[in-house]
């Protein structure tokens, strides 16, 4: 409506030819009209389409939502759920946080890593995954090449700078960062650390996720000590972990290693994700099977369950792969015609 009236109103003054004097007013006015024009345009379009301005519907983070998903889907990590949610309110209730928000997961394969960086991506922004204001790198996949590592580095500044001008609280999520050329990710530390502004961008308000397996190991051989102790899962502390944190455990080659980033102490959480347990597995199995409209059926999920791989031998604690390939086993197995009558 508004527009259309600002249209007119351009259109008379255009239009409608004028003595000498009317002119310059005239232009003025177009000169005020269209940046009117634009400003009404801007907002039609925010109602249409993803934009970042602050009180639009499209950038809305709800740390309630987020820790419903943890909630619901996340088995088995206590001390995740714990931090990442204190983590993120901290920061995003702050209309000037200090620096921008950087953790780094660890923790063996398939314990919800990717998982919690999509739970948060999907709590921040309205499109979720699917926003443009979401950046994942997969170091195996976007920097392959150990040898490029200078070119790699300057693309990714780029990349963060114009996204962040674009986007003040912009997600970038680092998976396999222990896959990154050596010494690459220092190229982000200048956004990273307490600047308020870098050449007119303020970078405070973006959050940076690393993922990686680095730590597993040790994490899981921690466990098994803790275990052997008759310490139950549930009792373990982040106080416990941080030895690990101490100990390097979690900076050991690849990525991290070295870097300006653990040297200034810029990464704000590292966050332990622990090794799954058959229990685990099985519920995100079961997560699965609803997921695909089946009903709840104990022995499939047995079934399933009894087709992955647990470790150590002596005692098949942890499973090996974690929850990762679940749906991949319950796919097949639905597949094979054995298990049709289970659901009939
Ligand atoms: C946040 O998420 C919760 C759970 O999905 C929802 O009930 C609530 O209305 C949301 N809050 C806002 C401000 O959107
Ligand atoms: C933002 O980052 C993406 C990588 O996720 C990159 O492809 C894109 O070119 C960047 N956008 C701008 C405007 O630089």
């Amino acid at each position: 409506m508004k527009v259309q009236t600002l249209l007119l109103w351009i259109l008379g003054f255009c239009l409608v030819p004028r003595s000498n004097g009317s002119v310059s007013i005239g232009m003025t006015a177009l000169g005020v009209t269209s940046a009117a024009l634009y400003a009404g345009f801007d907002k039609l379009r925010c109602s249409f389409y993803e934009c970042c301005s602050p009180n639009s519907k499209w950038v809305k983070p709800n740390i309630t939502a987020l820790n419903l998903a943890l909630d619901a889907h996340l088995y088995g990590q206590h001390l995740v759920r714990d931090v990442v949610s204190r983590a993120l309110k901290g920061h995003l209730i702050h209309d000037d946080p200090s620096k921008a928000l950087v953790m780094s997961f660890h923790g063996w394969t398939g314990g919800g890593k990717n998982y919690v960086a999509r739970f948060i991506a999907d709590s921040i922004y309205k499109l979720g995954q699917r926003s443009q204001y979401m950046h994942l790198f997969v170091s195996t996949i976007h920097f392959p090449h150990e040898q490029l590592a200078d070119i790699y580095k300057l693309h990714l500044q780029d990349w963060i700078r114009s996204n962040v001008s674009k986007c003040e609280r912009s997600l970038f999520i680092f998976d396999e960062i222990d896959k990154m050329p050596l010494g690459m990710i220092d190229g982000i530390k200048p956004f990273i650390d307490y600047h308020e502004s870098i050449d007119g961008v303020d970078f405070r308000k973006s959050i940076f996720i690393f993922l990686s397996n680095t730590g597993g190991p040790e994490i899981t051989r921690s466990m098994l000590e803790m275990w052997r102790m008759g310490k139950k899962r549930e009792e373990i502390t982040l106080a416990d972990m941080e030895q690990l944190i101490q100990l390097g455990a979690f900076n050991e080659k690849g990525g991290l290693h070295n870097s300006a980033l653990i040297q200034h102490s810029l990464v704000d959480h590292y966050v332990p994700f622990l090794p799954l347990e058959r229990k685990h597995v099985e519920f995100c199995i079961r997560d699965e099977i609803r997921r695909r409209g089946y009903a709840e059926n104990k022995d499939f999920v047995k079934k399933v369950a009894d087709e992955m791989t647990y470790f150590p031998p002596e005692n098949k604690l942890f499973s090996t792969t974690g929850c990762k390939r679940v749906a991949q086993k319950v796919a097949y197995l639905l597949a094979s015609e054995t298990y049709d009558t289970l659901f009939d």
